[in-house]
């Protein structure tokens, strides 16, 4: 049995599958509607959430199958104290597959070892956002045509910034593809991610506090928000909050040709006039999110519809 834990769980060949696998499931969505038939799929949050939940659950619904669970740890016995061991021993018997959200870094990887059906890492705490990469990927497949010898500038939060920390494990998999890192000194890429990943890799990455002065050599904006959350005081996160906007005047700086994405949620990093420019790119980056998640519901349930579907060529 296979579990999602971070996107280093597929090689660069399965991601092509599984990109190549979502733009069939959205070319062609009534091919697979009833591909999940019988299939049910829990998503347990202990953590908010608006787009991952409903994107599993949506995508498990475009596939036939049925889902249940909970949206807050409030709601669920994790409220009366039980482990998410316990609490996947039981849903195990209830659901097919599970999708976890949990603060606490390493939770679903705990649940995965107790549990009888694939986990699916929805994010756990400031480590890894697996299913939000996959989307990420097949937005700037499908956008830039390539996955590999681009420029991407990574702005804000990159400290807590889970989505960050995961697209980057990603993308030193590809060739030629060069990482500018922008955030205010508090909030740098941690050292596991500069160290062990980027360096490790040969990467080429540099680190900077200007937007402004990245923009121009960009071919992909990821803008993040401030990850409020994770702060261990108020004052901090006021103080470093709205350090970054990207504004239409901002946005004469970039290529014509430049993609903004964001993870979502925005708070104000992001203007919403931005949102006119054809090069803003976020809300597609959500919708995406649903084919790449049911491509990925269907490959952990092993279920296969159309064996000869085109994969992409990255590499
Ligand atoms: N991108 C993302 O994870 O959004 P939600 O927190 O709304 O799920």
């Amino acid at each position: 049995m296979r579990h999602c834990m971070s996107p280093l769980d597929f090689s660069v060949e399965e991601i092509d599958e599984l990109i190549g696998l979502a733009a069939d499931i959205e070319a062609d969505p009534a091919k697979y509607e009833k591909a999940c038939a019988g299939k049910r799929l829990a998503t347990c949050f202990y953590e908010p959430s608006t787009r991952t939940r409903l994107s599993f659950e949506s995508a498990m619904l475009r596939l036939g199958g049925a889902t249940l669970g909970f949206a807050s740890a409030d709601s669920s016995s994790a409220a009366k104290g039980e482990s998410v061991s316990d609490t996947i021993r039981v849903i195990s018997a209830y659901a097919d597959i599970c999708a976890m959200r949990h603060p606490k870094e390493g939770a679903p990887f705990v649940a995965a070892q107790k549990s009888e059906i694939p986990v699916i890492n929805a994010g756990d705490g400031g480590h890894n956002h697996p299913t939000q990469t996959l989307a990420d990927l097949s937005t700037i497949h499908s956008l830039i045509g390539r996955l590999d010898h681009f420029t991407i500038g990574l702005c804000g939060d990159l400290k807590f910034g889970r989505t960050v920390h995961s697209l980057i494990s990603a993308l030193v998999r590809y060739s030629g593809v060069r990482f500018v890192l922008i955030s205010p000194e508090e909030l740098r890429i941690p050292s596991y991610i500069r160290e062990d990943v980027l360096v490790r890799s040969g990467a080429a990455f540099e680190e900077v506090e200007s937007l402004d002065d990245a923009m121009p050599s960009l071919d992909v904006l990821y803008m993040t928000r401030v990850q409020k959350e994770r702060f261990f005081n108020e004052e901090d996160y006021v103080r470093l909050k709205d350090r970054y906007i990207l504004t239409r005047e901002k946005m004469k700086l970039a290529k014509d040709s430049m993609i903004v994405l964001h993870p979502l949620p925005r708070v104000n990093e992001i203007a919403v006039d931005v949102d006119d420019d054809p090069r803003a790119m976020y809300f597609t980056q959500a919708k995406k999110a649903v084919f790449i998640r049911m491509a990925l519901i269907l490959t952990l349930l092993g279920i296969h519809v159309d064996p000869s579907i085109p994969q992409p060529d990255n590499r």
